[in-house]
């Protein structure tokens, strides 16, 4: 049976049996407690629990006409993180679309079983047997479920503890309940959840009107109805896994076919590439398969510019097979539109993407923080450092980097609230902003940091590079310049090691006093926008630089540790800003 005609066969029978038909809902949620939709269920919670009415309240994927009906059936678009690092494999997938009917206090055990069991034989799936909840202390034993089984002949009865057979909620609140699972050729295919409690503030309390909530993975019925031995070779995949062809290996095709599958459907439903939320899952996403593209063409021999021409050209294929095969059945799959998204994504990651590559391979030993860093620096996600170098990340989990991200997102968060609360801070010269003695320090630092990388890009780029204005917190500085184009990655580079040298070489750092008039004269650096007093003082670091400024500073450049360039972005024609960050200092 065809993947098309499985799920028409669906809505059809429950159609038939007083089932109102209702679209899949999008894949970002209304429901607050989670990033993405994760069941079918989730646009029906408040039927649950009796805050909305399914005759009279308006339904959003009906338009704002009400459900109508007690029990409803759909094909719901769903995502589950949980899976990412397990695709690959012949059974998990990222993205993947979800059968089920669900009663709001219409029927129950007995009805939900029965209309299961029935459309598998309808369709002619064999059942190898079913499970039903063992019971514990919070919840009893599921006798009932099990009755009903035998009744209809089934003797496989298995009997499962809360971790397989007790359902929900999605994220902290909601409808849950004890449920019975469907197996087929030893897989779960079906799980009935039976609602029965409302879990709120870590307590179940019985709801009052009881469901239905079911929901049968879509891929593994196909693979049951089409005798495949994995979802890859069922036509969900096939037209997919073919045109990625040759030369990558079964799991990077698996890869690129769910990722870029993935990546649809939440690019059509609104999701944009970004470092937080469901924004960041999607940018993972892309970057993992667009590396797989990368790392596949240069070992072929493919020059940068090469693989960066033809990459629009073998997305766009697989985006047109993906609108093709579920453009019909899915509105807003528009293969153009995704590509437009995807590119953007893609451009911005080719761009530090050789430059990373590079920085990788340079690395003996990683430790979470320089893979995070990997990350902040050039864009690498995890994954795509371990697609790089796996040996490198060996020992690395994702739990640890994300605990760099969690640490790295903490700390921009202090900085804004430095930077805008403007409450008691301890240093405020307008430039430097620090609210404890331990941000002084790390100020002070970014502080005299900023003058090296002035003089630096001067020397790197030419005198016409004059400081237009900047701002520093305890995190990172910002330094805005006159230059009017984008630095090369290689310019980027020059100018860190040039900074990293003059810190290794430890100069000292001095202050004299002098008239404004004489200062100027020196040829010391100056503010053009500033005002000065009349006396001023004048910072030199070394040789290298000599600039008007109210301090303060270290003493020594070999206070720093290393110096990085994490984003460089354009302010206004002519203008370029710089963000930065010393080793050492709160990241
Ligand atoms: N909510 C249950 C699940 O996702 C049944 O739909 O498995």
């Amino acid at each position: 049976m065809k993947a098309q005609d499985i799920r028409l066969s669906f809505l059809k029978f429950f159609e038939k049996r007083g089932h109102t038909i209702v679209p899949s809902s999008s894949l970002l949620s209304d429901d607050p407690s989670v990033l993405l939709t994760t069941a079918g269920m989730q646009q029906f919670k408040p039927y649950y629990s009796q805050k909305a009415d399914p005759m009279t309240s308006p339904h959003p994927s009906l338009s704002g006409k009400p459900l109508g009906s007690y029990s409803v059936a759909s094909i719901q678009k769903s995502f589950r993180t949980t899976d990412i690092d397990e695709v690959g494999d012949a059974t998990h997938l990222t993205f993947f679309e979800m059968l089920g009917n669900f009663s709001f206090g219409g029927y129950f055990k007995e009805q939900a079983i029965t209309l299961a069991h029935e459309y598998f034989q309808e369709i002619g799936v064999e059942l190898d047997f079913v499970t039903v909840f063992a019971g514990d202390d919070e919840a009893p034993k599921d006798t009932e479920s099990e009755a009903l089984w035998k009744q209809r002949g089934v003797q496989d009865v298995r009997h499962y503890d809360r971790d397989d057979n007790f359902w929900g909620p999605t994220g902290e609140e909601g409808p849950c309940g004890p449920c019975t699972e469907l197996y087929v050729n030893g897989v779960e295919v079906w799980n009935l959840v039976f609602n029965e409690y409302y879990k709120k503030d870590g307590k179940y309390e019985p709801l009052k009107v009881r469901g239905v909530d079911t929901g049968m993975g879509f891929e593994r019925l196909a693979i049951a109805l089409q005798g495949a031995s994995s979802v890859f070779e069922t036509d969900l995949f096939q037209p997919l896994m073919r045109k990625i062809g040759d030369g990558f290996t079964e799991e990077q095709k698996r890869i690129l076919a769910d990722h870029s599958r993935a990546s649809a459907f939440l690019l059509s439903d609104g999701v944009r590439p970004a470092n937080k939320e469901a924004g960041y899952i999607l940018r993972r996403l892309i970057r993992r398969a667009l590396v797989l593209y990368y790392l596949k063409h240069k070992q072929e021999g493919a020059n940068e510019s090469a693989i960066r021409t033809s990459i629009p050209e073998f997305f766009g294929a697989l985006f047109a097979i993906i609108e093709k095969e579920y453009g019909f059945f899915y509105t807003g799959l528009s293969a153009s539109r995704i590509q437009e998204e995807f590119m953007k994504e893609a451009e911005a990651f080719l761009k530090t993407l050789s430059a990373g590559v590079r920085q990788l391979r340079k690395m003996d030993t990683m430790t979470a923080k320089d893979a995070f860093s990997l990350y902040e620096r050039f864009g690498l996600p995890y994954e795509v450092i371990r697609e790089i170098a796996p040996e490198k990340v060996q020992s690395i989990s994702y739990e640890d980097f994300q605990k760099e991200q969690e640490k790295h997102r903490e700390a921009s968060k202090r900085g804004a609230e430095a930077k805008f609360g403007g409450h008691g801070l301890v240093l405020n010269t307008g430039e430097l902003k620090a609210r404890t003695q331990e941000e002084v320090a790390q100020v002070t630092q970014l502080h005299t940091a900023t003058h090296l990388l002035q003089a630096v890009l001067r020397s790197v780029l030419g005198s016409t590079v004059k400081q237009a204005g900047s701002d520093i917190t305890a995190e990172r500085l910002r330094f805005d310049f006159s230059f009017d184009r984008r630095l090369t990655d290689e310019e980027v580079q020059q100018v860190e090691a040039l900074v990293n040298e003059y810190i290794e070489s430890d100069m000292s750092v001095r202050c004299e006093e002098m008239p404004y008039e004489e200062a100027v004269k020196s040829g010391a650096l100056y503010f053009e926008k500033e005002t000065y007093p009349q006396a001023v003082k004048v910072y030199s670091i070394g040789e290298v630089s000599q600039e008007l400024c109210g301090g303060p500073h270290i003493q020594h450049t070999g206070e720093l540790k290393g110096f990085r360039i994490v984003k460089q972005e354009s302010v206004s024609a002519g203008v370029r800003r710089i963000r930065a960050v010393v080793d050492g200092v709160a990241q």
